[in-house]
This record gives C-alpha cells, sequence and structure tokens, in this order.
C-alpha cells in the first residue's frame, strides 16, 4: 500500500513551519497532546480520518499519534489540502494520501488508502468516509465505489466494520446524513457528533466560518465589504455568524431563511429578511450557509444584476446550482486563481467563487487557529472516550459527554487568562431547589 500520495514532498518545509505557527494557537490541543503523550489512550489503535488537510488537522494527528494512535489521512474536499501541510505530514511519517485540486476518482481512491488501513476509529468532516463504508456494507453499487474498491481489492466491508469501535463528525452537513442512517435503522457503529457540542457549534461556525468566509471572499476579489449589498442564505449557526460579520464590516445585510424562528431572529438581530427570489434582484454579493441542495438556481441567476458574486459556506458545492449556472451561460473564464466569470446570454457576468466550495477553505485557509483549537480537542477527546467505552456504545449518532465539552470551554478560557466565577454552596443550593418563590 502507498505510504503517502501527496502533491510535492519537497514543500514539507514549509509545511513544517506552518505547522509550528498553528501549534502557538492551539493550546488547548497542545496541552491534551501533552497528556496523551503520557498516558497513550489510544495505544494499539488505527484512526482513520476524512478532514481537511491544513495546520490544525496536523496537530490533531500528532495528538492522535503522541496518544500511541496509528493515523491515516485523506482530505474531507478536493480542494481543501494545504499541499505544504500533507508534505510535512507525509515527511514525519504519517499515512497520508490528499493534494489539493483532486478529480473524483483520486479524491475516492485516497477514501481507498485510508479504509484499506482498516481503521477502529473512523473520524470525518462531511461524512464521506464513514458513508463509503456504510455504501460498501449495503452492497451500492457507484463509479465513487468502484474506485475505493479497487483500492480495498479483496478486502470486504464484513472485515472493515468488524474493525471499527466508532466514529467522530465535525460538521453539520456530516451530522445531518449520520443522522438519516440512524433513522433508517442503518448505522453500523457508534459516531459522536462533535459538531453539535456547545463548544463547538456556538464558535467554530458563526465566529470561526463567519471571519474565514469572509477572508475568502476578501482574499479572492479584494472587494470592500463596506456599503455592499449582501446576502446571507441560511441563517443557522455559520449564517448568522457571516451575517453579523458582514454587518460588523458596513455591509447592508440580506438574511433568507425557511425557519421562521431563525428568521424572526435575524429580523431582531437587525436584518433586512426577504424571500431568495427577492434578494436575488438586488444582491451584489450572496454567501450560502444552508447546508441545502439549490438554494440559488436558475429562477435567482436570471434576475440577478450584472457582476454579482457568488460564494458557499456550506460543506457541498451544492447550494449554488452550477449546471443551471452552466446552462445559462454563454461562456465561462477563469479570471483569477479563485474566481470564474460566467457570462450570460445576453452579456451579464455572474462571479463564482472558490468553484461554489467552502469559500473559505478554497480561496483562504480555513478557520483561524484558535477555533479550531477547541473543535480539534473535542475530537481528540471524543476519539479516547471511544476507546474507553469500546464495545459498550449503542450503534446511534451520540453527543459528546457534557463534561468533555464543559471541560475544552474550560481549558480555553484559562488558556486565555481568564477566571470563572464559582458559585458559592449558598447558591448552589438556592439554584437545586423548588420551594424558594416570592416572599
Ligand atoms: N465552511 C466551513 O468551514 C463550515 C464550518 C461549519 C459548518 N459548515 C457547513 O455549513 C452548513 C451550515 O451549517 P450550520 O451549522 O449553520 O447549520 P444550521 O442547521 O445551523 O443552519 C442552516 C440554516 O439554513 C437554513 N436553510 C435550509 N435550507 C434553506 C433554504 N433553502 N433557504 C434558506 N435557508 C435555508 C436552515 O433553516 C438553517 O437555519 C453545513 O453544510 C455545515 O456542514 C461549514
Amino acid at each position: 500500500m502507498k505510504e503517502y500520495w501527496v502533491k510535492d514532498i519537497s514543500l514539507a518545509d514549509r509545511g513544517r513551519r506552518r505547522i509550528e505557527w498553528a501549534r502557538n494557537l492551539m493550546p488547548v490541543l497542545s496541552k491534551i497532546l501533552d497528556r496523551f503523550r503520557e498516558e497513550k489512550p489510544l495505544r494499539g489503535l488505527r484512526i482513520g480520518a476524512c478532514l481537511h488537510i491544513t495546520a490544525e488537522t496536523a496537530i490533531l494527528a500528532e495528538a492522535l499519534i503522541e496518544g500511541g494512535a496509528e493515523v491515516s489521512l485523506c482530505a474531507s474536499n478536493p480542494l481543501s489540502t494545504q499541499d505544504d501541510v500533507a508534505a510535512a505530514l507525509a515527511q514525519s511519517g504519517v499515512r497520508i494520501y490528499a493534494f489539493r485540486g483532486q478529480s473524483v476518482e483520486e479524491y475516492y481512491r485516497c477514501i481507498g488508502y485510508v479504509l484499506a488501513s482498516s481503521p477502529h476509529i473512523t473520524i470525518d468532516d462531511g461524512a464521506d468516509l464513514i458513508s463509503t463504508i456504510h455504501k460498501l456494507w449495503y452492497g451500492v453499487k457507484s463509479r465513487e465505489l468502484a474506485y475505493v474498491q479497487e483500492i480495498l481489492q479483496d478486502r470486504d466491508a464484513q472485515d472493515l466494520v468488524r474493525e471499527v469501535i466508532g466514529g467522530c463528525e465535525e460538521t453539520t452537513t456530516g451530522v445531518i446524513r449520520l443522522r438519516a442512517m440512524a433513522r433508517e435503522g442503518k448505522l453500523l457503529y457508534p459516531v459522536i457528533a462533535v459538531n453539535d457540542a456547545d463548544s463547538k457549534r456556538l464558535f467554530d461556525n458563526p465566529i470561526g466560518t463567519g471571519q474565514s468566509a469572509l477572508d475568502g471572499v476578501i482574499r479572492a476579489t479584494g472587494m470592500l465589504l463596506a456599503g455592499r449589498d449582501a446576502v446571507v442564505v441560511g441563517f443557522g449557526n455559520v449564517g448568522s455568524g457571516i451575517a453579523h460579520r458582514l454587518k460588523g464590516m458596513g455591509a447592508r445585510v440580506t438574511v433568507v431563511e425557511v425557519d421562521p424562528i431563525k428568521a424572526l431572529r435575524a429580523v431582531m438581530d437587525g436584518f433586512n429578511v426577504e424571500s431568495m427570489k427577492k434578494a436575488a434582484e438586488h444582491g451584489e454579493l450572496f454567501i450560502t450557509a444552508t447546508g441545502d441542495i439549490n438554494v440559488i438556481r436558475r429562477e435567482h441567476f436570471e434576475v440577478m444584476k450584472d457582476g454579482v458574486i457568488l460564494a458557499n459556506a456550506g460543506h457541498f458545492d451544492v447550494e449554488i446550482n452550477k449546471k443551471d449556472l452552466e446552462e445559462l451561460s454563454v461562456g465561462k473564464e477563469r479570471i483569477a486563481p479563485c474566481i470564474d466569470m460566467y457570462v450570460l446570454k445576453g452579456g451579464k457576468r455572474i462571479y463564482l467563487l472558490g468553484e461554489g466550495r467552502l469559500v473559505n477553505l478554497v480561496c483562504a485557509e480555513g478557520h483561524p487557529y484558535d477555533v479550531m483549537d477547541m473543535s480539534f480537542s473535542l475530537q481528540a477527546l471524543s476519539a479516547k472516550y471511544l476507546a474507553e467505552n469500546r464495545g459498550k456504545l449503542p450503534k446511534e449518532v451520540l453527543d459528546v459527554p457534557k463534561d468533555i465539552d464543559r471541560f475544552v470551554a474550560r481549558l480555553k478560557l484559562e488558556s486565555m487568562g481568564i477566571e470563572l466565577e464559582e458559585l458559592t454552596e449558598e447558591q448552589k443550593n438556592y439554584l437545586s431547589r423548588w420551594e424558594f418563590g416570592s416572599e
């Protein structure tokens, strides 16, 4: 089996420097790494991870390895790999199969290499690794699976699944897919929804993606956000973070939502809330963050103004309907590394950033390190929890245990030198009783 498959191993030095810089900004994960080095909670386990290959992922991999695991990595998106980081990991002996600009075939072959390592624990960002295992088990046939099977050769799905003790999932879209599997009674092993932990979804999604999605838009276009007529589609954890940051930078922000509570929240946070059809008529910059399919499509492209810019922050490149855009276009040109210009009949131009894939990872460097410090600390501790509870957990989508969630938040505060107030005994008593009332 290949030991690694990266773009250019000579980039390793640059990657190592980038990883060292990330380490400075990831004090919580570094602390967990030190503890793992002493305690070896993952001794003897093989971990297969399908994540964005960034400097933060390198530190997570190191923590897992220090914990005693053997780690194999592939990318969770064909365009999000930092090739220098991948090279540094390969040079340090990690089995890594990832490079920026993978074809569908290469993407699935890389998943095949990770599966060929027979992981005991799977870690996903978007559920492509775990859903591949499940598709193999349930005998689904597809072109993508054929690439995986070519790598696995005569290994069968029974063999693979027998080895697995559990999985972890990093993002909302992945958790949605897992819950669908669980609903159909098809989930083959327990999976921890790391995304849903408070110390992940309340920070990584709004604050991390909020900042980094705008970083992606700015790096790709060099545009001024102040005064811009911006439309954010989806006002969930990610979309609300993007909308607030756009507003903070002076953009005039419209929100599009399908959920009445989220829409009401957006109104009361001071945003203009409209239907997609209406927003499409006036917006200048559109950012999708729904985890849903075709939220911007033909009927919207048709009414858009000349020169609009489209970007997506949701997990898959399905939110902006690229097929519709292609069909409406008479020409398409890559005018900058991250900008495709579509020219529609009649001459109208629509600019798509990062091929409609995660704008923060494709056009910038993904989340700030400090935020991934928390998300990946949860991943490391969830892997440890799976190892400690091997064979005892139900085949369901499980929450990160509350004590792990709060422990990560506590360590983060400590690393920032921030002291928490403590409840007094009297307050603990008061908050635990029902008899107190008006006197
Ligand atoms: N770019 C990143 O680095 C990054 C980070 C975290 C999450 N994500 C991804 O971002 C996406 C959103 O995640 P989230 O945590 O905000 O999810 P969420 O469930 O909190 O929010 C999604 C929102 O979109 C709304 N929505 C769904 N369909 C819609 C439609 N057709 N029109 C308008 N609104 C619609 C939903 O009502 C919901 O409020 C997911 O795909 C997630 O995996 C990306």
